[in-house]
């Protein structure tokens, strides 16, 4: 595992001086104290990417090119296309190996996780890179009219070497889900093809806020807490485990309070559940993979630690998955 964050911490007073906005407000409602927000003339979404992928490799005591196959998870691409994980291929100097983009925002992790997994398990590919990476900053709506969506976000990328091993130890299952009749409700709309960039031009409309990202907060915040528990459960029941058998729950990162729901729903102790959001915000598809190495980092994953994953997004699309450490 690896990660990387921009040195750039912006807390929530920093937010209060471009919106109004404070820090009590975005500590109860989010938990969120401080966020990363990159230079942009240092970071872009693919070359953090590259970084975490380099912490992760020389953690996995492996060379770049002992890599076979990249995916690459975010809602953030550095280009509308190609999409990054050519980009990393590139970077990394990793001959023509093959990269794919996954579209699955805050599941966009654990569903590139899965695709990792079955490459391994059906022998197609020894060594998979997984990222997630996202670069929130430079597109939120940094003023009054989209502070309950701008607190919200930060920077950051995390990244897993996959490998191919003989012993009982690793993901156990995967869980994939989505309900596209909610697609509207936690999206940006344009630039796209349903709304393409020279119709915004010609427009010029300074009210127009479909480029930015909208979110139904209260709406997220009630699916988000219903399919978080079922999606745990479901890894668990697979694999024949109760809630009590976690060892740690890494749940996406998108609200403690989401997390604190959660938790209670699930009956799990304090020390079953890690967050993080506090120092980085919802970092979308990065979030799992940074707060995971953290948690490796601080020892709260042992080996034989039965880890899940879990989360819950803009789609909806919801997943998780159950690993043997
Ligand atoms: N600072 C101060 N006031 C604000 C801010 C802000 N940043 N944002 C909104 N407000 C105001 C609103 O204008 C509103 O004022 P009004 O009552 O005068 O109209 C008031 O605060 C309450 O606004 P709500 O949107 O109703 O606030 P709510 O309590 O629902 O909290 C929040 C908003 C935090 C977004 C909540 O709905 C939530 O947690 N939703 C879950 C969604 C989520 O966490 N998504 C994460 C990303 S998606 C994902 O990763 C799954």
């Amino acid at each position: 595992m690896g990660f990387y964050v921009p040195d750039n911490v912006v807390t929530n007073d920093d937010l209060s001086k471009m919106m109004d906005t404070d820090d009590q407000w975005i500590q109860e409602r989010t938990g969120i104290k401080e966020r990363r927000w990159v230079n942009p003339a240092i970071d872009s979404t693919s070359g953090m990417g590259v970084k975490a992928a380099r912490m992760a490799l020389e953690r996995a005591n492996m060379k770049a090119t002992d890599i076979d196959f990249i995916v690459f998870a975010t809602l953030s691409p550095d280009y509308y296309f190609p999409g990054p994980g050519v980009l990393v291929q590139k970077e990394l100097g990793l001959d023509t190996i093959g990269a794919l983009d996954v579209r699955n925002q805050c599941s966009g992790f654990v569903y590139g996780l899965s695709v990792a997994d079955q490459f391994i398990k059906t022998g197609m590919y020894n060594n998979v890179l997984v990222i997630g990476s996202e670069l929130h900053s430079g597109g939120l709506d940094k003023t009054t009219r989209g502070r309950s969506v701008s607190v919200i976000f930060g920077d950051g990328a995390g990244a897993a070497v996959l490998t191919a091993t003989d012993d009982t130890s690793g993901i156990l299952s995967t869980h994939l889900h989505s309900e596209g009749a909610h697609a509207e409700e936690l999206a940006l709309i344009g630039p796209a093809t349903n709304r393409w960039v020279n119709e915004i031009i010609e427009e010029n409309d300074e009210n127009d806020e479909s480029y930015f990202p909208y979110m139904n907060g209260s709406y997220v915040f009630k699916h988000a807490v219903t399919r978080f528990p079922q999606v745990i459960n479901e890894a668990l029941d697979a694999n024949g485990y109760q809630p009590s058998d976690i060892d740690l729950l890494i749940p996406h990162q998108a609200n403690l309070r989401i997390s604190q729901f959660i938790q209670k729903t699930m009956r799990l102790r304090d020390d079953q559940v890690f967050n993080n959001i506090m120092k980085y915000g919802n970092t979308t598809a990065a979030s799992i993979p940074i707060a995971l190495t953290e948690a490796v980092e601080e020892g709260k994953v042992k080996p034989g630690d039965l880890i899940c994953l879990a989360a819950f997004g803009s789609g909806f699309t919801w997943a998780s998955a159950l690993i043997r450490w």
